[in-house]
């Protein structure tokens, strides 16, 4: 049997290791976008510290900011993923879900990748979501973010695409 041809539009392998049979045609899912005063996170942090750290975000992020010589625009920037992931989710702040079920991993290169658990994790699955592509920017008033949730087709694609 032949290989599928792969898809100029798939993203898969952004995603995912995996390329093969049954992955032709990732979809994209959602999108969302988060800005945030960088200023008021770090007034967050003074404020409440370790307490806010462990609500907000796991040990592996917080090792990643705190390694950093501006580690509020760091803190900024994983909190706007967390909200631009939940918007490309499409429920935003729903019941169940924790800051700490998302999570912003870096790769040696310095780009992030998403870690979902948890409410997170269940609500992704019952969306057809897969994964999530992640972007971050931050200077040194605001940080921004954006994600893009990519799944495999669902059998109502055919339909909704008009084939
Ligand atoms: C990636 C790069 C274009 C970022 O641009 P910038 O204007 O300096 O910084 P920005 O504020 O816009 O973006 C910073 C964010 O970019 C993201 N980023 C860093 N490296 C990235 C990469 N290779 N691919 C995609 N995103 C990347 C990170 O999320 C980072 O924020 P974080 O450290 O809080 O996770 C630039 O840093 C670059 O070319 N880096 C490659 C060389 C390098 O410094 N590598 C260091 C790792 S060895």
């Amino acid at each position: 049997m032949d290989e599928p041809t792969k898809p100029a539009y798939a993203v898969t392998d952004l995603v995912l290791d995996e390329w093969g049979p049954g992955r032709e045609a990732d979809v994209i899912r959602g999108l969302g976008t988060d800005i945030v005063e960088i200023v008021r996170i770090g007034e967050m942090i003074e404020r409440h510290g370790e307490l806010f750290l462990q609500r907000v975000y796991t040990d592996q992020e917080v090792a990643y900011c705190q390694k950093r010589a501006s580690s509020y625009q760091h803190f900024a920037g994983r909190w706007a993923a967390k909200e631009a992931v939940l918007k490309a989710l499409g429920t935003g702040w729903a019941k169940g879900i924790a800051w700490r079920d998302i999570e912003v991993v870096s790769l040696a290169s310095g780009q992030p990748r998403v870690n979902v658990y948890g409410a997170v994790k269940e609500l992704s699955e019952s969306a057809g979501i897969g994964g999530y592509l992640l972007s971050i920017s931050h200077c040194r008033s605001h940080a921004t973010a954006t994600a893009v949730a990519v799944g495999n087709p669902g059998p109502g694609d055919a339909e909704s695409a008009g084939a």
